[in-house]
C-alpha cells in the first residue's frame, strides 16, 4: 500500500471517501468498465445520481427496483451509486457480497429525521400497530419495522395488511399523508421529511404553470401535500419517468430529484422537461447527498474495493425480514422487476 492510500484509507472515516487524486487525463468511463469486468463487479445507480454516473452504471432504477436488483444479482461486488440506505438494503439482501459506496457520507435527510432510539419509543406507545417504514430509513430503523415500502408499492403494501389492523408509518408523514388518501387507512405518522422534495414552491409552480398552460405537472409522493394537490400525475421516479414515455403531453414540469430528468430526456428526446422551482434560487432540488457521488469516487472505490458498507449480523438478520416482506407483496402483486408500472 502507497502511504498516499494507507493515509487516505486511516481518513476514510472521517472524509466518508478515498480522498485521492485522479489523474485529469484518465478516461474514467473505460477505467470503470475494465474495473467491473476485471473484478466481476456490477453498478448500480439510482435515478438521482449524476448523469455520467447513470450512463456508466449496469442497471439505473428506483428504490425497489435497485433492491429487486440487489437480491437478485450474481456478480461478486455491487457497487451502489446511490445513497446510504439504499446500499445497506443491498447488503441486507446480499451478506455475503461486498457492497461498496464511492462515499459514505452520501446519506438522506429522511432516514436521518427518524433515529432508531427515538423511534424505538415511539412505537411503544402502539403496541398493537403494525409498523410500515418507507425504505428510506436506516438498517437498524428496518430492525423495527415489520414491512418495508417504497413509492411504487407503498399503496399495494399497506392494502396487503388486514383492514382492522392499526398502522404506524415512519418516516415520511408526506408519503404518508398521501398513502392515507389513497388508501383511505387511518395510520399513525412519524413526523419525517425529505429535504429535497420540501423545498418546491407552490407560488412559483403556479406562475409556470400559467406560462406553460400546455405543460402537465407531476410530482413525487414525498412531496408537500399543497404541491401534490396541484399535480396531474403522481408518482415514483419510474413511475413518473413512464409516464412521460406513455402520455402524449409534449411537456413536463416535474416536481422532483433533477437527476430523473437525465432519463426523461433519453427516452423523450424531442418533448421538454422542466424542473418544478424551489423556494429560492438555490440548486435544491439536487440532493446534496445524491451528488456527493461523482466519477472519480466511483473509480477509486472500484480500484481499491473501499468504502465498503459493513452491518452488524443482528441488524441484517432482523432487518432483511421487513425487506424480505415487502419483496414478496410486490412479487405477488405483479410488480417484479420486468414488471414496474
Ligand atoms: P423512489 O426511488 O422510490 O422513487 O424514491 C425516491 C427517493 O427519494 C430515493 O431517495
Ligand atoms: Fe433522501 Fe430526499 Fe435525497 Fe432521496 S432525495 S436520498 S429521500 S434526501
Amino acid at each position: 500500500m502507497t502511504a498516499e492510500l494507507e493515509a487516505a484509507t486511516k481518513n476514510l472515516q472521517r472524509n466518508g471517501f478515498l480522498d485521492l487524486d485522479v489523474d485529469p487525463t484518465l478516461d474514467l468511463v473505460a477505467e470503470i468498465n475494465r474495473l467491473k469486468k476485471e473484478k466481476n463487479a456490477v453498478i448500480l445507480a439510482h435515478y438521482y445520481q449524476e448523469s455520467e454516473i447513470q450512463d456508466v452504471a449496469d442497471f439505473i432504477g428506483d428504490s425497489l427496483a435497485l433492491s429487486q436488483k440487489a437480491a437478485q444479482t450474481d456478480a461478486g461486488i455491487i457497487v451502489f451509486a446511490g445513497v446510504h440506505f439504499m446500499a445497506e438494503t443491498a447488503k441486507m439482501l446480499s451478506p455475503k457480497k461486498k457492497v461498496l459506496l464511492p462515499d459514505l457520507k452520501a446519506g438522506c435527510s429522511l432516514a436521518d429525521s427518524c433515529p432508531p432510539h427515538l423511534f424505538r419509543k415511539f412505537r411503544e406507545k402502539y403496541p398493537d400497530h403494525i409498523v410500515v417504514s418507507y425504505i428510506n430509513c436506516t438498517a437498524e430503523l428496518k430492525t423495527l419495522t415489520d414491512i418495508c415500502c417504497t413509492s411504487t408499492n407503498a399503496i399495494t403494501v399497506i392494502e396487503s395488511i388486514p383492514k382492522n389492523k392499526p398502522i404506524i408509518f415512519a418516516p415520511d408523514k408526506n408519503l404518508g399523508q398521501y398513502l392515507i388518501k389513497k388508501t383511505g387507512r387511518d395510520m399513525v405518522l412519524w413526523n419525517g421529511a425529505c429535504m429535497v422534495h420540501e423545498i418546491f414552491s407552490h407560488e412559483r409552480i403556479a406562475k409556470l404553470k400559467a406560462r406553460h398552460p400546455e405543460a402537465k405537472f407531476i410530482a413525487h409522493p414525498e412531496c408537500e401535500p399543497h404541491i401534490l394537490e396541484m399535480a396531474d400525475f403522481i408518482g415514483s421516479t419510474t413511475g413518473l419517468l413512464k409516464y412521460t414515455m406513455r402520455d402524449a403531453t409534449q411537456t413536463y414540469i416535474v416536481a422532483t430529484e433533477s437527476g430523473i430528468l437525465h432519463q426523461m430526456q433519453k427516452a423523450s428526446p424531442h418533448k421538454t422537461f422542466i424542473p418544478a422551482p424551489p423556494n429560492n434560487n438555490c440548486a435544491c432540488n439536487d440532493c446534496p447527498h445524491m451528488k456527493r457521488n461523482t466519477m472519480e469516487k466511483l473509480y477509486l472505490c472500484m480500484l481499491h474495493e473501499m468504502p465498503e458498507i459493513v452491518l452488524p449480523d443482528w441488524v441484517i438478520e432482523q432487518g432483511v425480514k421487513s425487506i424480505d416482506r415487502m419483496l414478496e407483496i410486490s412479487e405477488k402483486a405483479g410488480l417484479g422487476l420486468e414488471k414496474q408500472a
